[in-house]
């Protein structure tokens, strides 16, 4: 099993167009070896590093440390391959597992029957070791396994998060259309946004660039609320180092001195941003009010970031081309000095925004492919408006 001071290879699952972005933060954070592959990010360090990087990185969904790699030719091999790994050194009967499989491979194409086959494989394994056998669970198991299949390559890996990273434990509260807390980080991460200056975000619904940008600038662990990760369940788990990396993460707190603000036109979906504030411990530090940004009507700093996803109007349903065409008239008349990001999937909105992007980066919400769009905002382009 892994020693928690020698070093070990991992791989940091991330969304795609993210993976620059994961790999400076696992340098930054003193990973080894680091090499953005695609979706992910692989590196190399210790066990506390590990438990750091759960608790740290902003743009990580998961953190599989690879356990056992080998080639197989059936099912039978693998299911043999898989009851020889030491699984009791790992974790206990009396815990609860789930195995994750992927698959690429013409060989084998069903990825719940993989699955299957390797929990049949570990429960074999602890019944003939012991008598006794863990179980599996589909929603909050103990230990979660990776099993991935590319053609004939089998890699076996320990899910050391479980759930997904973006689940920071603030959010018990969305609106319709909330963006995922990785997505949120890595656009503010990808937008330069120096963590100095102010920062704005007009249409914030539940909140979530505004907290991500908050936890940033304030250098705050992002997984701080979290209560459960996968490797406090493993044998090898060591309290009193995951308590010290704990502890240190929250020495490590920076003053801010910018203003992070939000608005909203929708009173109850204000009130849900309110109370994640809450749960973030971030209603002092950022200011949210009711607004409607086509009638923008508020005091503002005369410089900074803005940074928003309007409606795409497909969750949230609108009048595309006039909903653009005014945010980009607004954008003209109110905003001179700042510069503006705008995420969006909805071409059409694009079009109609009437402002030239300086830059443009293509991400994805889900599916869905979306453009990080940059304006930035002289007072020369009040012109025409
Ligand atoms: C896609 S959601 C933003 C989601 C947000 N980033 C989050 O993480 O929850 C768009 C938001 O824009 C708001 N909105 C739409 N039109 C607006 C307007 N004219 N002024 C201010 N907010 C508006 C909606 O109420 C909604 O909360």
């Amino acid at each position: 099993m892994l020693l928690n001071n020698k070093d070990f290879p991992m791989l940091a699952k991330t969304l795609p167009g993210l993976e620059e972005v994961l790999s400076r933060e696992i340098k930054l954070l003193g990973g080894t070896e680091v090499e953005a592959v695609k979706r992910g990010v692989r590196f190399k360090g210790d066990l506390g590093f590990l438990y750091k990087s759960n608790l740290w990185l902003r743009t990580a969904l998961r953190i599989l440390v690879p356990i056992s790699q080998f080639k197989v030719r059936n099912e039978n091999e693998l299911y043999k391959k898989v009851k020889a790994i030491a699984w009791e050194d790992i974790f206990r009967h009396s815990q609860t597992f789930l195995i994750d499989a992927t698959v690429f491979s013409e060989k084998f194409t069903n990825s719940l029957f993989i699955a299957q086959k390797c929990k049949d494989a570990i429960v074999d394994r602890f019944r003939e070791k012991s008598g006794l056998r863990p179980s599996v669970h589909t929603r909050e198991p103990d230990i979660r396994i990776n099993i991935h299949i590319s053609r004939e390559n089998v890699i076996i890996s320990l899910d050391s998060s479980g759930e997904s990273l973006h689940k920071r434990g603030y959010r018990s509260r969305v609106d319709r259309a909330p963006i995922g807390e990785v997505l949120a980080a890595g656009i503010i991460s990808l937008t330069g946004w120096d963590k100095k200056t102010n920062l704005i975000d007009p249409m914030c619904g539940s909140g979530t660039f505004l907290i991500e940008a908050a936890l940033m600038a304030y250098n705050i662990p992002p997984n701080v609320f979290r209560k459960n990760f996968c490797f406090r369940h493993w044998k090898n788990y060591d309290q009193d180092l995951f308590t010290l990396i704990f502890d240190k993460a929250l020495e490590k707190e920076e003053a801010f001195s910018a203003k992070i603000i939000g608005y909203d036109k929708d009173e109850a979906v204000m009130r849900k941003a309110r109370k994640n504030l809450r749960n973030a411990l971030m209603q002092e530090q950022i200011e949210i009010n009711q607004a409607d940004f086509l009638n923008f009507d508020q005091d503002l700093p005369a410089t900074g970031t803005l940074l928003f996803n309007p409606p795409y109007g497909i969750k949230i349903e609108a009048n595309i081309p006039q909903l653009y065409q005014s945010i980009g008239n607004t954008l003209k008349r109110q905003f001179p000095g700042y510069t503006a990001w705008i995420f969006t999937s909805s071409q059409e909105g694009i079009k109609n925004i009437g402002l030239k992007p300086s830059k443009k980066i293509k991400l994805y919400n889900g599916k869905l492919e979306c453009w990080l769009l940059r304006y930035d905002l002289y007072s020369g382009s009040r012109k025409g408006t």
